[in-house]
C-alpha cells in the first residue's frame, strides 16, 4: 500500500555560472494500485523526475511525499524499504550471478550482520520464477541478454517488497512477447507504479493515467484516451499521427504517419 504525491517540483542544474531548469512546477500523483505512465520527448525530464521520486536526486523546489511523508526528510534506507527502482542500465554487476543480483533487493530490510535466511531464499526464488528467470538462477548476470537482465532487475525489485515501483523505460531491450509479459506482470503486482515510456501504444494499453512532459513542464495529464490525441502528439513530439481506438481492447491506438 503506497501513494506518491509530487507538488511544485523544480530541479535546476548549474554549470559554471549558468543555471538551467530541467524540471519546473511539476505536480503528479500515483495512487495505491495505480499504474501511471510518464511520456515525453528525449530530454524532456522523465528520468530526472523519476530520480527525484526515488530519492536519488534532491529537487531544488517542491515536495515529494510518499504515504504523506516527505521523502527527502527521511533516510535513504527508509526510502529503499518502500520504493524499488528498475532502470535502463545496471552498470555494475561485480561478477554476480542471477540469484545474487535478485538477493540485493533484501539489503534495505536487513541489519549489518544478517545473512540471507530461508524466508529470503524462498522470496528470491519466487520472484525469479515470477519473471521466468528461475532456471537461470546460477548464471552470471553479465552473460544475460538485455531483456533477461531487465527481468532479473524486476525480480530484484519484487524481492524488495516495495509499496511504490519506479521504472525508467522498463521495456527497453525486450522483444514484443517480453514487453507484454513484463508489463502484464507489473500490472498484476497491483503496486503503485510510476513508469516512463517511449512506446506510446504500450503506455496506452497498460497505464491507468498518463502525464506528458515537454521541456521540463507537464503539458497534459489524464487517461490515455484523454491525453493521446493527434494534436498533442503533433505539439509535443512534432510528429503526425492517426489516433483511433484499438478494435479489441478499446484503448487509443497510435499509427505514425511517415
Ligand atoms: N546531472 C545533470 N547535469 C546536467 N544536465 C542534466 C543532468 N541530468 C539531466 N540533465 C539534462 O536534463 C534534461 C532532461 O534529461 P532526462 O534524462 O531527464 O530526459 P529524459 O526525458 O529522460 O530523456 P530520454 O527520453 O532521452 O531518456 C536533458 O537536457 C539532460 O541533458
Ligand atoms: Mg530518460
Amino acid at each position: 500500500m503506497a501513494s506518491l504525491n509530487i507538488q511544485h517540483l523544480g530541479w535546476a542544474v548549474t554549470s559554471g555560472k549558468q543555471s538551467r531548469w530541467v524540471l519546473q512546477d511539476v505536480g503528479l500523483s500515483v495512487g495505491d494500485g495505480e499504474l501511471v505512465g510518464l511520456i515525453g520527448p528525449n530530454g524532456s525530464g522523465k528520468t530526472s523526475l523519476l530520480r527525484c521520486a526515488y530519492r536519488y536526486q534532491r529537487p531544488s523546489q517542491g515536495e515529494v511525499e510518499l504515504d504523506g511523508e516527505a521523502l527527502w526528510s527521511r533516510s535513504p534506507r527508509w526510502s529503499a524499504q518502500r520504493v524499488a527502482v528498475v532502470l535502463q542500465e545496471f552498470p555494475l554487476d561485480f561478477g554476480l550471478n542471477v540469484t545474487e543480483v535478485a538477493a540485493m533487493g533484501r539489503t534495505p530490510h536487513k541489519g549489518l550482520f544478517d545473512g540471507d535466511d530461508q524466508a529470503d531464499a524462498r522470496l528470491i526464488e519466487a520472484s525469479l520464477a515470477r519473471v521466468g528467470m528461475a532456471e537461470a538462477r546460477h548464471q552470471a548476470f553479465a552473460s544475460l541478454s538485455g531483456g533477461e537482465k531487465q527481468r532479473v532487475l524486476l525480480a530484484r525489485a519484487l524481492v524488495q517488497q516495495p509499496g511504490l515501483l519506479i521504472l525508467d523505460e522498463p521495456t527497453n531491450h525486450l522483444d514484443p512477447r517480453y514487453q507484454l509479459e513484463l508489463l502484464r506482470q507489473i500490472k498484476a503486482l497491483g503496486l503503485a507504479t510510476l513508469a516512463s515510456f517511449h512506446d506510446l501504444n504500450l503506455a496506452a494499453a497498460f497505464c491507468d493515467r498518463l502525464y506528458v512532459l515537454d521541456q521540463g513542464r507537464l503539458v497534459a495529464a489524464g487517461t490515455p484516451a484523454e491525453v493521446l490525441t493527434a494534436d498533442l502528439l503533433q505539439q509535443v513530439f512534432g510528429v503526425q499521427a492517426l489516433v483511433d481506438t484499438h478494435p479489441l481492447a478499446g484503448h487509443p491506438r497510435i499509427t505514425w504517419i511517415v
